[in-house]
């Protein structure tokens, strides 16, 4: 499969009063086209500062790219002017987030607003546009859309404006489309109905997703393959069967211990002890050895590097052991006892 975006070593710090916060430290993977990549981990482990990253969003001087690259096919997005990346935005490369009501407009009729995310990037006419929002409306799953084409943003319940965010998204057929907790927001029901819609979204057309969600059950429903995120780092990456069958890193086996079952009757939640490390106090070594079972002595002074299995499947933890060259690990003893319980 043909790479559509590779991020590489990307580090992107936030210069505050308080000093620097390295929201996101050397973080790298490739979306390759047509493929569904889940980026899970808690709050406050740089999922979204890497997505805003992408899209040139960061909040003006206060956060920077300070190194690093992100490439989408053969341009860097790195350093783009404002009007290059607008160019970008939304044709090539579209965004939905959490709260949809923060994105739309209450002022405009969401016809009106699908109409001009169109007509952005595209020479049609109004009237055309129009016919296109009415078409996308029904594609998402609005009923009555010739009608609601007219409606405010408010006349619309949380899912539907979701829906329409996503109508917008898909407005001029974007290569990538990039998802931040898009049901994050909503209850149960509607949250599977969205995550059917990006289902039906992936089996249509070609579009690549980057799904970003602290939820694995999410994944394990939409994506291809799943990079896991912890302090500003990737500690895991993996096929999303292999993350449920076999995951390599403490802190993936964690975040699956932590999904509430419906086979067992009582069932108790476990959950990871303690927090995502506030960026002023980052340990040093592994930055999750505060909170990891297994941690040895040697896991506070060093902290391990990514390192990638035979099988493609890649870890950040000193559990899986060198056996062939530098890149190349297989599961350890220890690893696989650590991990079987
Ligand atoms: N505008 C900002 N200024 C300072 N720190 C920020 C800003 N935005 C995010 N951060 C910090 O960056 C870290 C990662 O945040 P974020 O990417 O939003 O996490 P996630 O999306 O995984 O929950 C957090 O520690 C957060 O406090
Ligand atoms: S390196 Fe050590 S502390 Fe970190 S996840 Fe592996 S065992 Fe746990
Ligand atoms: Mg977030």
């Amino acid at each position: 499969m043909k790479p559509l975006l590779t991020v590489s070593g990307l580090k992107t710090h936030f210069f505050t009063d308080e000093g620097v916060v390295r929201s996101v430290d050397g973080v790298s993977f490739i979306v390759s086209e047509g493929e569904t990549i889940g980026i899970v981990g808690e709050s406050g482990s740089g999922k979204s500062v890497t997505a805003l990253s992408i899209m040139n969003l960061l909040p003006y001087k206060k956060g920077k790219i300070v190194e690093g690259d992100i490439m989408f096919q053969d341009q860097s997005l790195v350093g783009l002017k404002p009007k290059e990346m607008r160019a970008i935005r939304g044709n090539d490369i579209a965004m939905i987030f959490q709260e949809p009501m923060t994105s739309l407009n209450p002022g405009y009729t969401i016809g009106d607003q699908i109409s001009e995310a169109i007509r952005l990037h595209k020479k049609v006419r109004r009237k055309e546009a129009r016919k296109r929002s009415v078409d996308l409306l029904t594609e998402v799953g609005i009923p009555n859309a010739e009608r609601m084409v007219d409606e405010y943003p408010h006349k619309l319940s949380g899912g539907m404006r979701q829906r329409v965010m996503i109508a917008m998204a898909l407005a001029c057929d974007p290569k990538l489309l990039i998802a931040d907790e898009p049901t994050t927001a909503l209850d149960v029901t509607i949250q599977a109905q969205i995550l059917e819609l990006i289902q039906k979204l992936k089996n249509d057309s070609n579009t690549s997703i980057l799904m970003i969600t602290h939820d694995l059950a999410v994944v394990s429903e939409v994506c291809d393959r799943v990079i896991v995120m912890y302090a500003g780092r990737v500690v895991e990456e993996a096929s999303v069967k292999e993350i449920f069958e076999s995951p390599s890193h403490p802190y993936t086996k964690g975040l699956i211990d932590s999904i509430p079952s419906i086979d067992v009757e009582v069932e108790w939640l476990k959950t990871i002890k303690g927090n995502v490390p506030i960026p002023s106090q980052m340990p040093t070594g592994c930055k999750f050895s505060p909170r990891c079972q297994y941690a040895m002595e040697r896991c506070t002074k060093e902290e391990p590097e990514l390192t990638r299995f035979e099988s493609g499947q890649k870890s950040r933890c000193f559990l899986a052991k060198e056996v062939k060259d530098e890149t190349t690990i297989i599961r350890s003893q220890e690893l696989e006892v650590a991990l079987s319980d």
